[in-house]
């Protein structure tokens, strides 16, 4: 089982330009809307025991709609373009929200044949998690103390954190606080690929290449482009 072309080409991309972590993620609601949002790449994992089947990485509130809608319904579709490299990837799969295990989310993706090789490897979801949290900026861990999707009351903002530290950096009581309150509303988003849709403008003639997930790797098509 070797690694798919598709992987080692957005890998490579996402590693050498700093400018290419942003995809557009596409859910659907609960009355089959379709709802977009662009969302920050947060890490590959890629299972020891199925390197074929690489898992992306992002990160959310928990309180979002999004996370409403995986659980409603765990098909989704992102699509991710490089500017650097003229490549467009368009990538539909399986998503499992991963949250603080007080707050955990159900779901229904029980076919997520990456998610659960890694698991099978040991992976822990809760230490990831906490790992990426501390990663981002202190202005970032804030914005998940505040009433996230809820209306906007004139002044309010003036009460909102600006900064919130680690939670092992956190001093005082009230920092104390807002890092646990932070992170009770972090999530991560595991998606799990399974078709992508590869359209490569860098090449002349252009490409358009169709990968679709098989028992134990991928098959391709070249499509026109
Ligand atoms: C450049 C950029 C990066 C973003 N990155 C994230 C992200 O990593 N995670 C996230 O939850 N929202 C991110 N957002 C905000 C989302 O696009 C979206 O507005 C928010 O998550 C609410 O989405 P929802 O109501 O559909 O769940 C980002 C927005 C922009 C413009």
């Amino acid at each position: 089982m070797t690694t798919p072309r598709w992987y080692t080409a957005l890998q490579q991309a996402v590693a050498q330009h700093s400018n290419s972590s942003l995809f557009q993620l596409a859910t659907v609601d609960d009355a089959g809307k379709p709802c977009i949002r662009s969302l920050i790449h947060r890490a590959f994992l890629v299972p020891p025991s199925r390197p074929a089947f690489p898992i992306f990485v992002t990160s959310t509130d928990i309180r979002s709609a999004k996370v409403r809608q995986i659980a409603h319904a765990d098909t989704v579709e992102l699509v991710w373009w490089i500017n650097a490299t003229l490549d467009q990837f368009r990538i539909s799969g399986l998503a499992r929200v991963f949250a603080s295990p007080q707050r955990s989310i159900p779901h229904t993706a029980v076919e997520c044949g990456g998610i659960n090789a890694l698991e099978m490897s040991g992976v822990d979801w809760e230490a990831k998690r906490r790992e990426l949290f501390d990663a981002v900026s202190e202005e970032m861990r804030a914005s998940w103390c505040r009433p996230a999707g809820m209306p906007l009351k004139v002044g309010e903002e003036n009460d909102w954190p600006t900064t919130v530290p680690k939670p092992n950096e956190a001093k005082t009581d009230r920092e104390k606080e807002l890092a646990e309150l932070a992170l009770s509303n972090y999530a991560i988003i595991a998606i799990d690929p399974l078709r992508v849709d590869w359209v490569q403008l860098g090449t002349k003639p252009y490409q358009r290449t169709f990968f679709n997930r098989t028992e134990d790797g991928w098959s391709e098509e070249a499509i026109v482009p």
